[in-house]
Parts: structure tokens; sequence; C-alpha cells
């Protein structure tokens, strides 16, 4: 049994490394990554670091507008599954490269495998809501992260291959806190709040950027802001001066561990990002989401994340407010992808 993993995005590779794990000596797993992300420090940093299997394909397609970039990665995605026949085509989340793999799998009939599937932003603009919508209604097997998710799909009539598997995402977490992997990583920082932010709606634009920095820089606390390159590159594009925020330290994009090592030691995280809501819940730290929705809505019990987005003003004073309850079996047990791997198995005997 041969499958084939569509990766190209950060968050992409650290989903398919628990994934790798749990198809070791079950089904031969190999990697198409579309080149999505490239840079050093948002790829092959994640690689290096978690010592996982080099893709078997890279195709370097790099940034573009979407429609460019979705269409360039399906010529290229298309001649490779041709040539390899593969019995299934796995994709995660809910990127450009997710979409393209997903598209080409549904049009040379192979069953196509969408893990964290069932999530729903509601808002169309989204890109990923797109892909994520679209991923899904032409997906064989849909593992999902929460009953909620479950329920999303329902409500657009896919139930059949539908699973609630828990969240891969929480297996490796899971993985580094019992195994203490993160003592190396412990940054020379105290009494901060960590951040990351990215998305469009609050990057693309001047005004917006400026206001959430503005924001970020009247904290009480220092900021430590894991600067991705989309942001730093629009930054410079708007001509603001990062360094007129002296309350604020940009780091460079972080590896993995150094990440959640940033979250661990925070008092709380500030972000747009999706899979880092999930992580400072299983970290206990208290989150503020630069957004208006959250697809990742059971964060929102007992006020552990708070969505802030219009109106920054009360980021401090949310911040402070950190919940006395967590559910540690939010978003499952940290077995999911041994689960998938054994679904898929079944799927295509
Ligand atoms: C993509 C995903 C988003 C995910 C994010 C994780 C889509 C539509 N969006 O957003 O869901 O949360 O990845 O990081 O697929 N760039 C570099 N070097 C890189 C990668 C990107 O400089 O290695 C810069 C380029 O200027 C590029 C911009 O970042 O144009 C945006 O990259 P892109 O992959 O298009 O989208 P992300 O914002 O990273």
């Amino acid at each position: 049994m041969k499958i084939v993993a569509i990766i190209g995005a950060r968050p992409q590779f650290i989903k398919h490394f628990p994934f790798e794990l749990a198809c070791r000596g079950k089904v031969e797993l190999m990697t198409i990554h579309t080149g999505q992300h490239y840079d050093t420090n948002m790829s092959d940093v994640f690689f290096n670091q978690l010592k996982m299997t080099q893709p078997s394909y890279t195709l370097h397609i790099g940034s573009g507008a979407h429609g460019a970039q979705t269409g360039k990665m399906m010529i290229e995605i298309e001649k490779i599954v041709n040539d390899i026949t593969p019995d299934g085509v796995v994709v995660y989340g809910d990127t450009n490269s997710t979409l393209a793999g997903a598209l080409v799998a549904s049009k040379l009939h192979i069953p196509l495998f969408h893990i964290e599937a069932g999530l729903r932003s509601f808002n169309k603009k989204m890109p990923e809501e797109v892909n994520r919508i679209l991923t899904d209604h032409i997906s064989d097997l849909l593992f999902v992260p929460s009953a909620i998710g479950v329920q999303n799909l329902k409500n657009e009539g896919v139930e059949l291959g539908v699973s609630e598997v828990g969240d891969i995402m929480k297996d490796l977490v899971q993985y580094v806190i019992a195994n203490d992997l993160l003592k190396s990583h412990r940054p020379n920082e105290n009494d901060f709040f960590y951040t990351t932010i990215h998305r469009p709606y609050n990057t693309d634009g001047k005004e917006r950027l400026k206001y959430i920095l503005e924001a970020l820089n009247q904290l009480r606390k220092k900021v430590v802001f894991s600067l991705h390159p989309r942001t730093r590159n629009l930054a410079h594009n708007y001509d603001l001066n990062l360094e007129d925020y002296t309350n604020i330290k940009f780091i460079e994009p972080q590896s993995y561990f150094s990440n959640l090592a940033y979250l661990q030691c925070s008092a709380g995280l500030i972000t747009d990002s999706g899979g880092m809501q999930k992580e400072a819940y299983w970290l206990k730290k208290k989150c503020v989401t630069i957004r208006k929705e959250t697809e990742w809505k059971e964060t929102l019990n007992n006020s552990a994340n708070i969505l802030l987005f219009d109106d920054l003003s009360g980021l401090g004073k949310e911040l402070q407010n950190v919940p006395v309850g967590w559910d540690k079996t939010l978003y499952g047990h940290g077995k999911s992808a041994s689960e998938m791997v054994d679904k898929i198995i079944h799927f295509l005997k």
C-alpha cells in the first residue's frame, strides 16, 4: 500500500511528522513538498529538527497570486501522481497546497484523505475557508478534530467517511511535553507576551498593521514577536520602521521546539494563527486571537481564548484574565495519527 502526502506550508510540516511516524512499518509513505514555503526557517528547519524524512519530491512553486500558485502546484502534482500511481493521497489543513493536492487526487479518482477536516470560520473571504470547504466535499475520508467539526460537515450534507479522531498537532505537543524536549530551547527572556501575526486581514493594509503594532507597543509587558516573512515584507513595503516599536522585540520565525518554548515561557499569546490557539490551550496559556471568528471554537470555553478585532484597547486587560480550568481532553488524547493510519488501511483494503 502506497500513499502520498502533499505538504507545502509551515503548519503542514508539523502535522506531517506524527503521521509519518504512524505510517512506519504499516504503509509506504511518499511526500510531495510544493515549495509554498521555501525560506530555511519556514521549511528546512522543521525537517531537520524533527528528523523527518526529506520530501520525495520538492516542487519549488514559491509565492504568487492564489490562482497562479494553486494552478502551478496542480500541474506539477498531477505529473508526479500519474507517475507514482499511489493508492491514496493525504492532505492537511487548509492551505493552497491542500487544495491543489485535493483537486488533483479527486480528478484522477484516487482516494483522498483530509486531515483536519470539518473546521469552519464561516468567513469565505479567508482563502483557507474556501480551501477547506472544497477539500472536504471531495474527500473520501475526513479526519475531524472535534464534535463541532463533525456537525459542520453534517450541516453541509457530508457524513460519509467522517470520523472524529482528535487533533494531530496534539499528538506532537504531548510527545514533546512527555519527553521534556523544550528544555534546551527555552529563551533568555522572562515576563513577556508572545506574538505571531500574519493573516492577510491583519497585514494587508498599512493602517491595520500599524494599529496592531501600536496596541502591542502599549502593553505593560514586553512583547516578543515572531515575524512571519509576509508580515516583515509588508511592514517594509509600508515604510513602517519596526525599531520605532520599542516595547516589541522582533525575532525571526522560530523552529518548532523554540516556538513552543517561547509560548511555554510566556505570560500569554497574541496571535491570528490557527494552530497556535490550540498549542496555547494545551500549554495552559491565555490566548487573545486577533480575529473576528475562529475555527477552534472550543478554545473559547472558559475564556481560555478571546477574540478581539476592531478595538484592541482591551488587549492588556484580556491577557491578565487567565482561566482556572483547562479541559485535558480538548481535541482528543494525542493518539490521532495512528487511528487515522488504521482507518486509511482499512479503507484501502
Ligand atoms: C499560508 C497559508 C495559511 C497558513 C500560513 C502558515 C494559504 C492560503 N495560506 O499563508 O493558511 O496559516 O501559510 O504560515 O495557503 N514568504 C516568504 N518566504 C516563505 C514563505 C512565504 O518570504 O518561505 C512570504 C512571501 O512574501 C509570500 C508571503 O510570505 O508572498 C505569503 O506566503 P503564502 O504561502 O502565500 O501565504 P502565508 O501567508 O504564509
